[in-house]
């Protein structure tokens, strides 16, 4: 196939990135309803050894599909590893886009061909629950309050024009990712969607923000912890008062 015929068009061949731990009642359908809406794209699943057998379920997945992948990693070590793994995986496979998605069914696949087509004209495409066009289904009200927020503060503190920072729907440019240190990121939990947008952003690089609709997932659990919201707290402080995100804006 013509690259320009890929779904990621001229920029080449897109990969699905999609970390799992403990996801052995999502990972089918959501590989193949990725499948079902981008038939061009690979899956690169990214497994901590979760305990409940993921790993072997994605393994026989990419034994009878040749575009899934799948990269098994020794323990669970946060979010953030795993798609820096993830991207290291892919970068040198070649692809031309990478998209980060969650295994849980809380990012609708059928979402992704409007992200995919907004690609071209900016670097970074982050599906957006707080755009207009964009919601939440079925999230407790806590949580609702935590990731708002959670983008408050990120805006507070670092300035950044981007409504949803902690999304985890996303499209890179494979450029993109090149252009930021990924071997300096140590952000391991949820906050390295944050700390990937900030390095962007830094870099002048374009964050577009598509609608999406994010529903809460039906089955397994989230992994979200008082350690991830901690780090998250710790390390945007950080960066807000060592002037980051604002400095970016500046130059
Ligand atoms: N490999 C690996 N290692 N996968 C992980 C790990 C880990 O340590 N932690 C979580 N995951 C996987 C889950 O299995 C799932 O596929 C995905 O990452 C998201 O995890 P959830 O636990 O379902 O996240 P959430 O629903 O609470 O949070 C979502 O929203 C946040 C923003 O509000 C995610 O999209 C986050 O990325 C996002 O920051
Ligand atoms: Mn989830």
């Amino acid at each position: 196939m013509n690259a320009s015929e890929r779904p990621g068009g001229a920029l080449g061949p897109v990969a699905v990135i999609i970390p799992t731990y403990n996801e052995r009642d999502n990972i089918e359908l959501i590989v193949s309803r990725v499948r079902t809406s981008v038939p061009d794209a690979d899956i690169l699943i990214v497994d901590d050894n979760s305990p409940d057998g993921t790993g072997d379920i994605a393994d026989k997945l990419a034994a009878n599909d040749q575009s899934v992948h799948v990269l098994h990693r020794q323990g669970k070590s946060g979010l953030g590893v795993a798609y820096i793994a993830g991207f290291r995986w892919a970068l040198e496979h070649d692809y031309g886009v990478l998209v980060e998605m969650d295994a849980d069914g809380s990012h609708d696949p059928a979402d992704l061909p409007a992200m995919l087509a907004a690609l071209p004209s900016a670097d970074l495409v982050i599906g957006s629950r707080y755009v207009p066009g964009g919601t939440v289904v079925n999230w407790p009200k806590s949580r609702e309050f935590l990731s708002r927020g959670a983008n408050l503060y990120v805006k507070l503190m670092l300035g950044i024009g981007v409504r949803d920072a902690t999304g985890g729907y996303r499209a890179y440019r494979a450029d993109t990712l090149r252009a930021i240190a990924l071997d300096q990121v140590d952000s391991q939990g949820y906050c390295f969607q944050i700390d990937l947008t900030l390095r962007t952003v830094e870099q002048r690089l374009k964050v577009a923000e598509v609608p999406i609709t994010f529903t809460e997932r039906a089955r397994g659990a989230s992994k979200m912890s008082r350690s991830i919201v901690l780090e998250a707290l710790w390390r945007v402080t950080q960066w807000g008062l060592s002037g980051r995100g604002r400095r970016a804006r500046r130059r």
